[in-house]
């Protein structure tokens, strides 16, 4: 096979990806690069019956509580990075949090995704009482942390406290990329460290990366994709890089959606076990991108629970959407998103179905 950009070539790649679930770098380069439309189709058609044979025509919704937008890191990506003087910074307090499960349970929400900045303000006792206390009024959820590096004894804590999963994207698999996206006191070793500590834990761990960040290289993808094979996370969060205004990189071109479809596509057919968001910058980039997010191999969104008095505080990004709506109001627009596609709004808590271990509920992993 040498006539690499044709179009029965690629049809074959994803016949080849289907199947044995792998494919050579050169073949993950000709999928990825691709622009064709019809094969985009085609392998979205395939990572659908993928997720479907899993998790049927389920979509699972999880409730994010972006509680803090103080932190002490840097990133040269991000709105809420300390160096951002313009960021207007917020906490919410434990009433606050608990206020946002109480509506969430409400509207039938299993999953909360406690997601913050780096805030030392939220030691480790202070993140135990929060989780332990929504467990104990709500112990039919799963409780998600998005907070962040720590050391492994904090994350125990967590774990012992009741919380179930965790999410840290690893942002590039590529150490020297890593590094231009980073400041020097941010360790690409340490945040890998910190993933398997969470997988040895017991987490359900999500990882994940931005599409299109500044320097990133068809290659640097490739390696993720080798990272996820290898690392098997349970949840994979992908979205377009998107510019913020107050970082250095205002300038620079976003990633795509055409990108960011084919490798949630790529991801379902590698890992059909996985929960894999449609995210919200996915439906910042491209108006229906949560629904294609949908169509090419994604089932979970994550609708805003956030008060609305803070959401357009909680900006990692220029354009975000959903800052100004109400949470009833989120997940009835979400509902009726998902309804469009075909899927539906499952009611449980979503966990990971790892078939190959042979159970079909893992709570606790
Ligand atoms: N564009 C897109 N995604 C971003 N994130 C942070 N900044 C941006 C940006 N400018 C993502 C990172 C982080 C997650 C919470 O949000 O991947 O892990
Ligand atoms: Fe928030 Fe549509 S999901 S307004």
């Amino acid at each position: 096979m040498t006539d690499t950009g044709s179009h029965s070539y690629h049809m074959e790649l994803a016949d080849k990806l289907e199947r044995d679930r792998d494919l050579s770098d050169d073949e993950f380069a000709a999928v990825l690069i691709s622009d064709d439309p019809q094969f985009s189709d085609y392998l979205s058609a395939k990572a659908r019956s993928a997720r479907e044979k899993v998790y049927g025509k389920d979509v699972y919704l999880r409730g994010l509580i972006e509680f803090t937008n103080y932190c002490r890191n840097n990133c040269n990506y991000c709105g809420i990075r300390s160096g951002n003087k313009n960021a207007e910074r917020y906490r919410l307090s434990m009433e606050d949090i608990i206020s946002c499960c109480d509506m969430g349970y409400g509207l039938g929400f299993r999953t909360f995704v406690l997601q913050g900045g780096e805030d030392p303000y939220y030691t480790d006792e202070r993140i135990v009482s929060i989780v332990g206390k929504i467990k104990e009024r709500y112990p039919d959820t799963a409780v998600t942390l998005s907070i962040g590096e720590r050391e492994r004894e904090s994350y125990q804590k967590f774990y012992d406290a009741g919380a179930d999963r965790y999410l840290l994207r690893h942002e590039t698999a590529d150490k020297d990329h890593y590094e231009t996206l980073h400041p020097a006191n941010m360790s690409f070793d340490h945040r890998m460290r910190c993933l398997q500590d969470l997988h040895e834990i017991g987490f359900q761990v999500g990882c994940g990366m931005m599409v299109g960040s500044p320097g990133q290289k068809t290659e640097h993808l490739i390696k993720d994709l080798r990272f996820l094979q290898e690392f098997r996370p349970e949840m994979v969060g992908i979205g377009p890089f998107i510019p913020h205004r107050d970082t250095i990189y205002a300038d620079r071109q976003p990633g795509t959606a055409g990108m960011t479809l084919r490798l949630l596509s790529v991801i379902r057919l590698l890992l059909p076990e996985v929960l894999l968001p449609a995210t919200t910058a996915l439906g910042t980039i491209d108006v229906r991108g949560r629904e294609k997010g949908i169509m090419a191999g994604a089932n979970v969104v994550m609708p805003n629970l956030s008060p609305v008095n803070v959401r357009g505080k909680y900006l990692l990004y220029d354009n975000k959407i959903c800052t100004g709506d109400e949470a009833a109001e989120c997940i009835r627009c979400m509902s009726m998103r998902v309804a469009g596609t075909g899927y539906r709004v499952a009611e449980s808590r979503g966990d990971h179905i790892r078939y190959d271990r042979g159970g079909k509920d893992h709570p606790r992993r």
